[in-house]
């Protein structure tokens, strides 16, 4: 396993289009120490690295070696790398998939700055494709298509699906998954089966093989003495690590391919449990509490800079509009300033750990409802990051694409959590 980290990796020329590119690799890899090849964080046993270590450290080298010649025998189907061809067969792992946000990792948010880079600045590409689109074939597609965009209609390259599933399953040709839950073993080489059968890894079913794109390694990029990416750490110091709940049980619930996180209202419903008091009220004044606890998310809520979650009390009207004055909010995010030079706060919640919104305010003539409210703004950074690079002029040749993800990130917000208490007549009110 690598200890050391490579030097810093950043644009080299100095004309306008890779400055922007340089501002871009620094603000979202930064992180680009964070970006160079590296192993999943090591967990070494007495006997030194145990086998699924062992696995994953080939498995996860970055840049993947291209899969190479196709094995004799395979048939077109067999060989293509794209999710399709795995889905006329695999029928419910792509249906899944293509619901993820893997199979939306190169949306126009990614892209629109992968196409002002230069076309050849292949080390400035891994430095966000290491995560995002990680096979030699796609790193390939995505240089052709930035010194040649593919014309309207044409045939989706391969870099555009995303996080493949070749990606996490198939190196040299070669197919990998988890052991079969009937226990039966199928090795490689068995060409009775399509692709000349697979090979079984327990590596499959463990919470390290995430890591190598959920977990910056020690000495990669850290604001405030903690790591910008630190989900399976999170996880490991959690009651559910030694419950033996893996990442997989929660965002694979029976293997399927969804990865529920931050963007979906139902997972943030089952990650916290929260409840209301009140109102309560004593000479004019109106008090009230709102306590959110995270009880089922594995790793702080939430684990990245990106979201925001907003926890709100406040009066209405009739009309059910904010009362002016009577809206008090508590923000829970790991609040970072856009160039990431420094920590703001950090409110996450670890697991079991619980906030408290006090509510004391004068009652409004006016007001005839008390409101609690918990909103998510998945992509809050990207949002304000977005129209940094619109403003500054940074998005050049992506500048439409860069339009469409700042459109897509406003769309993201949701409630997951609303209650209103009447405060007139008979009620909960005393
Ligand atoms: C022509 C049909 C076909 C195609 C195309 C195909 N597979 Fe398979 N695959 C199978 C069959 C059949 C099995 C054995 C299934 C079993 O064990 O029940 C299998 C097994 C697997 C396994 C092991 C499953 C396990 O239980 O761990 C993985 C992983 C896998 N395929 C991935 C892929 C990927 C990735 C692609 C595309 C790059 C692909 N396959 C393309 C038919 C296909
Ligand atoms: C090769 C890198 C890679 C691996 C391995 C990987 N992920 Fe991801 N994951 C990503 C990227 C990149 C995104 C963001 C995609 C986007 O929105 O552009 C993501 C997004 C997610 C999300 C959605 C987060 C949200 O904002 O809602 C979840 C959940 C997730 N991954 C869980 C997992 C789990 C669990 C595993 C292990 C089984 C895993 N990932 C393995 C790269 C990876
Ligand atoms: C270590 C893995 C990793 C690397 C390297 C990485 N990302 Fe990401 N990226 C993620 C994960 C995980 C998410 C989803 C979580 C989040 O929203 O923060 C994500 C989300 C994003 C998003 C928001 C979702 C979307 O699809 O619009 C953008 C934009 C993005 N990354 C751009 C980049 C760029 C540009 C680079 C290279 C400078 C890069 N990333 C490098 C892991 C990575
Ligand atoms: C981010 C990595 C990742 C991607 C992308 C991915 N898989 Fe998987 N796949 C896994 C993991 C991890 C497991 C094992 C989950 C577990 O054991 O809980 C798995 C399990 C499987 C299995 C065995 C299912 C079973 O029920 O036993 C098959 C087949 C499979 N994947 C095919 C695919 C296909 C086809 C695609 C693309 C449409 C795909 N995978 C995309 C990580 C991935
Ligand atoms: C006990 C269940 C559970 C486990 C275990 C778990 N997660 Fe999550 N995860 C959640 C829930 C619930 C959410 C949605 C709330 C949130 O975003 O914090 C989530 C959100 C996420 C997100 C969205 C981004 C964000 O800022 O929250 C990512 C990425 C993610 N998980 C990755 C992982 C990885 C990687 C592991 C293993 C190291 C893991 N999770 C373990 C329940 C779990």
């Amino acid at each position: 396993m690598k200890t050391g980290q490579p030097a810093r990796r950043r644009a080299r020329d100095s004309n306008g289009k890779s400055a922007a590119a340089w501002f871009l690799a620094v603000v979202l890899c930064g992180l680009l120490v964070g970006c160079s090849e590296k192993a999943p964080p090591p967990v070494v046993t007495s006997a030194g690295q145990d086998a699924i270590e062992v696995f994953l450290e080939r498995h996860w080298t970055r840049p993947i070696a291209a899969q190479g010649a196709v094995p004799a025998g395979f048939s077109a189907q067999e060989a293509a790398l794209d999710p399709d061809a795995c889905g006329r067969c695999h029928v419910q792992q792509f249906s899944d998939w293509k619901t993820s946000l893997h199979a939306k990792a190169m949306g126009p948010g990614v892209l629109g700055q992968l196409i002002d880079m230069a076309p050849d600045a292949s080390e400035e590409h891994q430095a966000c494709i290491r995560c995002h689109a990680p096979l030699a074939e796609q790193a390939t597609s995505l240089s052709v298509a930035i010194a040649r965009p593919r014309a309207a209609g044409a045939q989706v390259s391969l870099h555009e699906h995303g996080l493949t599933c070749a990606a996490c399953h198939v190196r040299q040709h070669e197919r990998f998954g988890p052991p079969r839950r009937d226990g039966i073993t199928l090795e490689a080489g068995n060409k009775a089966l399509p692709h000349g059968g697979w090979k079984s890894n327990a590596a499959f079913e463990d919470s390290r093989f995430c890591a190598a794109c959920h977990q910056f390694s020690e000495g990669d990029f850290a604001l405030n003495g903690k790591l910008l990416e630190n989900t399976y750490e999170e996880w490991k110091a959690s009651r559910y690590a030694r419950e033996g709940k893996s990442c997989q049980s929660c965002h694979m619930p029976e293997r399927r391919h969804l990865w529920r996180g931050v963007h979906d209202e139902q997972m943030v419903k089952n990650g916290v449990t929260v409840t209301v008091a009140g109102p309560f009220r004593a000479t004019g004044m109106l008090e009230a509490v709102l306590t959110i606890r995270n009880t089922g998310t594995g790793h702080r809520f939430p684990t990245y800079v990106t979201p925001k979650v907003i926890a709100e009390i406040y009066q209405t009207g009739m009309d059910g509009r904010v009362v002016p004055g009577t809206l008090r909010q508590h923000v829970i995010a790991r609040l970072v300033e856009l160039d990431l030079s420094r920590e703001i706060a950090d409110t996450r919640l670890a697991p079991d750990e619980e906030t408290v919104l006090k509510y004391r305010e004068q009652m409004d003539p006016r007001a005839a409802f008390l409101v609690y409210r918990i909103r998510v703004e998945p992509d809050a950074f990207y949002t304000e990051l977005f129209n940094s690079l619109i403003a500054g002029g940074q998005a050049v040749r992506g500048r439409t694409m860069i339009l469409d993800a700042l459109a897509n990130s406003r769309r993201a917000p949701f409630t997951f959590f609303e209650v209103r208490q009447p405060l007139r007549g008979p009620g909960p009110a005393q």
